[in-house]
């Protein structure tokens, strides 16, 4: 079956079989599947909403396609109301679904593609705040043991764009729902200076989380691509974190580096920028580019294989290491 619909890149790829998980009784369809020899001796591809994965080439293996619905307040006590979503939602109709129901905090992490079983795995971010920041627990079918598996925030280790998932437990834990914990002290998250700014320029100084979702909707639509338009993942490379010294000197060769110190001490690096100094904006190699108005953001400039948005990303990555002597780490799983 063909893998274009289900990757926002739009490659053009094929998986030797596929499962839609959905319905009523998602256990039992993951149940079935543990029982079934001949896809379980097949690599698995785990899949939400196709928006952080690179197709190299064509699956030899078993696609699973989580699209389970619900969402439900589960809990609530004076911290928090407790929600959980069901692993096929998507994030960004989960999110305005928690801002219709007078619920804030999820609102700097509105407009970003996939789906909500997706989220916790590469700990999405943007705007100041990161799924890790409401994220109570989830679930997940163990297809190797078949146990049900209900995680704690330690338990799913997140770091920046980083979680288990994409490590011990990677291709083998199916997420099926997750649970945000929404705080019933809400206080406004507009450190991210575009933020600052959108609001600004919108006349609101008090904002609730309803504007807020707005200037961020505001910014993502005029900065990045709309998948459904062009294909793209987001942010192809993550931004590099570099210990005071090597910023330091940086900065002393290239005085406009854009950079933000860590709670550690350590600078996190624009790779955007870094990108951008390169030349590399807006160019185009093969059918991959690099997007106008966001160099980190690598595009399907038409019919481009995983080869093309590969090949680009190696010459990227080797042009700011020359420059930089920076390594960019792509932030998509390869496949
Ligand atoms: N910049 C340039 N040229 C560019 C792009 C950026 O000079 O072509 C500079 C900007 O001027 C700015 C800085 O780089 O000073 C940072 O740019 P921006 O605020 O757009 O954010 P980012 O660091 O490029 C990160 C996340 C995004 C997230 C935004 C907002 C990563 C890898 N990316 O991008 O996340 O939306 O911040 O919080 O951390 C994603 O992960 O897919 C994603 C889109």
């Amino acid at each position: 079956i063909s893998l274009r619909q289900c990757n926002t890149f739009g490659i053009d790829a094929s998986a030797r079989a596929y499962l839609r998980v959905d319905g009523p009784d998602v256990l039992q369809q993951l149940r079935q599947l543990r029982q079934d020899a001949r896809l379980m001796a097949m690599p698995r591809l785990v899949l939400g909403g196709g928006s952080n994965i690179l197709l190299t080439g064509d699956v030899d293996g078993l696609v699973l396609h989580m699209a389970n619905r619900g969402i439900d307040v589960v809990g609530e006590d004076d911290q928090a109301t407790y929600v959980r979503a069901a692993a096929g939602e998507s994030w960004d109709g989960f999110v305005q679904e928690t801002l219709r129901r007078g619920l804030g905090g999820l609102e700097n992490l509105s407009l970003i593609p996939g789906s909500v079983g997706a989220s916790p795995i590469q700990n999405i971010g943007a705007y100041g705040i990161e799924v890790k920041d409401t994220f109570h627990s989830l679930t997940a079918f163990d297809l190797l043991t078949g146990d049900l598996l209900v995680l704690d925030k330690p338990a799913c280790g997140f770091g920046y764009r980083d979680s288990v998932f994409k490590h011990a437990l990677r291709d083998r834990a199916v997420i099926v729902d997750v649970t945000f914990a929404l705080p019933k002290r809400w206080q406004a998250n507009t450190r991210y200076a575009d933020v600052a700014q959108e609001l600004a320029s919108r006349g609101i100084d008090a904002p609730a989380p309803r504007d807020i979702a707005d200037a961020v909707i505001g910014i993502r639509t005029r900065k990045l691509p709309d998948p459904a338009k062009i294909g793209n993942a987001g942010s192809f490379f993550k931004n590099p974190v570099v210990p005071a010294e090597r910023r330091n000197a940086l900065l002393e060769s290239h005085p406009a580096l854009v950079s933000h110190v860590q709670p550690d001490g350590s600078y996190k690096l624009a790779a955007g920028w870094l990108i951008d100094q390169c030349g590399w904006k807006g160019k185009t190699l093969g059918a991959a580019g690099v997007y106008e108005k966001q160099a980190l953001v690598l595009v399907n400039r038409g019919g481009a294989t995983g080869k093309d948005i590969a090949d680009l990303a190696a010459a990227i990555q080797r042009d700011v290491m020359v420059k930089f002597g920076v390594m960019l780490e792509p932030e998509p799983v390869f496949v």
